[in-house]
């Protein structure tokens, strides 16, 4: 029997997703192994797991070397990857927003600086308002960016609102909530379409349970 190749997030979520396949029925015992491998095999399942970072899970969909994976929507969003989304797992949720000092007003008249690691996502949302940015690619503690006046504001994820906070920043304003989704190659989808659409159908029961 062919494999259905499967890419998880490595983290947190990743954990969380795997229970819920497991669930699902697709279990593969060898993961709970303590050890540093990345891919674990379940011929009886017919799966086979591997432990990839999250903002690469959509890279290995895309070209095919998984079958289907789980990515945060910022991802899909940022990356704006070929691939078919299947469903919104309803975990791992947060969202994108503008960040700043409390007291910050934007003045229309100059050209606001932003600081983000999401550039697409930053440059899109702005367009759409017809807003003049100067965009500023950073890869990390992305917080700091205002506080040393390296930027305006800043585009990032916030969950708990905590480490805004703990930086004296706060949300200006929400552009988009975001959640962990299941995607699948476009290809492979047609020839591995039975489990995916079984996994699929008993995975959207658990994300309406969690709902509940
Ligand atoms: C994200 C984001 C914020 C933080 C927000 O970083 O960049 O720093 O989480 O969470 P909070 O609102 O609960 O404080 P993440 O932990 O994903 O890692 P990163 O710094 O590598 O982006």
């Amino acid at each position: 029997m062919e494999m259905l190749n499967i890419a998880l997030p490595k983290g947190r979520l990743g954990e969380k997703v795997y229970s819920m396949f497991e669930e699902a029925g697709f279990g593969c015992p060898s993961i709970h192994e303590k050890n540093r491998k990345l891919i674990f095999e379940n011929e009886e399942n017919g799966v086979r797991y591997f432990w990839v970072k999250p903002s690469d899970v959509a890279i290995y969909v895309e070209r095919g070397a998984a079958d289907i994976g789980v990515a945060g929507k910022d991802i899909l969003l940022e990356y704006e990857p070929d691939v078919y989304e299947l469903l919104d797992l309803d975990i791992g949720k947060c969202r994108m927003a503008v960040a700043g000092p409390g007291n910050f007003r934007d003045d229309r008249r100059k050209t606001l600086k932003v600081a983000t690691k999401f550039t697409n996502i930053a440059v899109n949302y702005y367009n759409s308002l017809g807003r003049d940015i100067d965009i500023i690619h950073l890869n990390g503690s992305i917080e700091i960016a205002p506080i040393l006046g390296l930027s305006d504001v800043i585009v990032d994820i916030v969950e708990t609102g905590a480490t805004l906070k703990e930086n004296n920043l706060e949300v200006l304003e929400t552009i988009v909530p975001i959640s962990a989704r299941l995607i699948a190659n476009k290809a492979n989808y047609r020839f591995r379409s039975e489990s995916i659409e079984k996994l699929t159908a008993e995975l959207s029961k658990k994300a309406v349970k969690q709902n509940d």
